[in-house]
């Protein structure tokens, strides 16, 4: 059966764009920009963006392209030992699906409470308590919270919509729709936010430089940490989107293109989000430092806050922001799921229908713990060490793999003659040397913290069955994956790249 295709090349654009700009730009990049040196962020962030983030887009939207396969399948077509790589990436992916679908439920939840801001004045206990009705630890589960179970399958239904759709049909026409949308209400809450009294003083906190932190190792990894969730590289979404590329396709250029976009979007959402904690610090005569939050203190304590004391219209702009965060993690989302969905599609030669119906029912059954009780603090765990070991460790091996045991000319001799922008020296140097340098020494210290010290002071128990055992688990799977034989073993025949070992 012929692989599946975009129905145009912004079709394509659209969908790799609309994965990429999700949760982590709306909430992640201006609170990292903020307690990471704000405007001297800038330049560790650059740096990120040029040395690792677009030079790993072009390599997996490549390998994705010439071998026409998600990841598990390119990854064995490159050398038929390095399977499990793309499916420690897919239960990546899978990890990331089940709980970024709750956060989506809990803004498709606050779009609706914004209308009455039924959060009251004291936001963050109306979050933890109303709302998600934490209990005190990951192991009490405390019972499925109607108030997120019910937009939890709302989400579904339009993620399971847009997946059986099909590429063209529903995940490029999801879209066409979420992404313009994103756009004119991020930039309508941009203007909003910038035009509010006291909005430079919040801007002037997010791009004032402080040139000291520069020199703080720390900065530098939340760079690298913000460039590649954002950019969704190194957990197979890119390589599985590319591979619905016909094969004519600029690939450096579509590369930088959407990079560059993703960039643009979370610099707009800077300007939005500070502006309006701007306001907020001075309406209460504080600083910018003492309202600000990061992650879901940031969109769902610090925000709904804001948002009840704007002057005109707070209803309907706590609308436009939760809606914000809707449609950029909904399209996210497909993209997410949709690299675990193709992985298996492709393993097991099913069709899309079945398989995502099958698909779909254990993703839908497994979110649920996240609508519990302890939903909140098993996600924290869990999103630390996916997003802080796992993709680091998964990006570090792919670098290394592709870079020093594959033939990167071949790849630079399929993608340049079909592409506007050459990659030539820059481009070896960026993924065999300055990458792998500085994702090691990251996820070596990173190892070294989470070893020695228990992230966000839970109990040991809770780091092992939630942090480590969820890492070593996609590990040991994505090995598992390997010794399955594949349906169609003529899958894996080339079209291929020259593999040199
Ligand atoms: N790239 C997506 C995000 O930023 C996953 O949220």
């Amino acid at each position: 059966m012929a692989r599946e295709q975009w129905g145009s090349r912004v079709g394509f654009i659209l969908a790799a764009v609309g994965s990429a700009v999700g949760l982590g730009n709306i909430w992640g990049f201006p609170y990292r920009a903020f307690s990471n040196g704000g405007g001297a962020f800038f330049i560790p962030y650059l740096f990120a963006l040029l040395t690792a983030g677009i030079p790993i887009m072009i390599l997996e939207l490549s390998m994705g392209q010439k071998n026409q396969g998600a990841a598990p399948l390119t990854f064995a077509k490159l050398n038929r030992k390095w399977e499990w790589l793309g499916w420690m990436q897919t239960f990546i992916s899978f990890v990331i699906a089940v709980y970024y679908v709750a956060i989506i439920g809990w803004a498709i939840a606050y779009s609706y409470f914004s209308f009455s801001q039924a959060w009251g004045e004291d936001t963050k206990g109306f979050l933890f308590g109303n709302y998600l009705g934490v209990t005190s630890s990951q192991f009490e589960l405390g019972g499925l919270q109607l108030g997120v179970l019910v937009p939890l399958i709302i989400a579904w239904i339009v993620i399971y919509a847009a997946l059986r759709g099909g590429v063209k049909k529903g995940i490029e026409f999801a879209n066409k729709i979420f992404m313009p949308l994103l756009a004119l209400f991020l930039v309508i809450i941009a203007i909003r936010g910038v035009t509010l009294p006291g909005a430079s003083q919040g801007l002037n906190f997010l791009f004032k430089p402080d040139f000291s932190r520069i020199f703080d190792f720390n900065v530098w990894t939340a760079a690298y940490g913000q460039i590649f969730f954002s950019l969704s590289i190194c957990f197979a979404i890119m390589i599985t989107y590319s591979s619905y590329l016909p094969k004519k396709t600029d690939i450096v250029n579509n590369g930088f293109m959407v990079s560059l976009l993703n960039c643009s979007f979370s610099l707009l959402a800077g300007f939005a989000v500070f502006g309006v904690l701007g306001f907020m610090a001075q309406s209460q005569g504080v600083g910018v430092q003492d309202v600000a939050a990061g992650g879901v203190g940031l969109a769902f304590v610090v925000f709904p806050k804001a948002i009840s004391m704007m002057p005109f219209a707070p209803g309907f702009f706590g609308f436009l922001f939760f809606t914000c965060l809707v449609f950029a993690g909904l399209s996210s989302a497909i993209s997410i799921n949709e690299a675990v969905l193709s992985g298996f599609m492709d393993k097991f030669s099913v069709s899309r229908k079945r398989a995502v119906n099958v698909y779909c029912v254990i993703a839908f059954v497994v979110s649920l713990l996240f609508a519990t009780g302890a939903g909140l603090l098993i996600l924290d765990v869990v999103d630390h060490f996916i997003m802080q070991i796992a993709i680091v460790f998964a990006g570090l091996i792919e670098v290394i793999m592709v870079a020093w045991f594959f033939n990167l000319d071949s790849i630079k001799d399929h993608i340049n003659p079909m592409s506007e922008f050459k990659v030539g020296a820059w481009w070896d140097f960026m993924l065999k040397i300055v990458t792998p340098l500085v994702l090691g020494y990251m996820g070596v210290n990173q190892l070294i913290s989470d070893l020695t010290t228990n992230y966000g002071e839970y109990t040991t128990s809770a780091i092992v069955v939630f942090g480590w055992l969820v890492v070593l688990g996609t590990l040991v799977l994505g090995l598992t994956m390997q010794f399955i034989g594949w349906k169609d073993e003529k899958l894996l025949s080339p079209n291929v790249l020259n593999s040199q070992s």
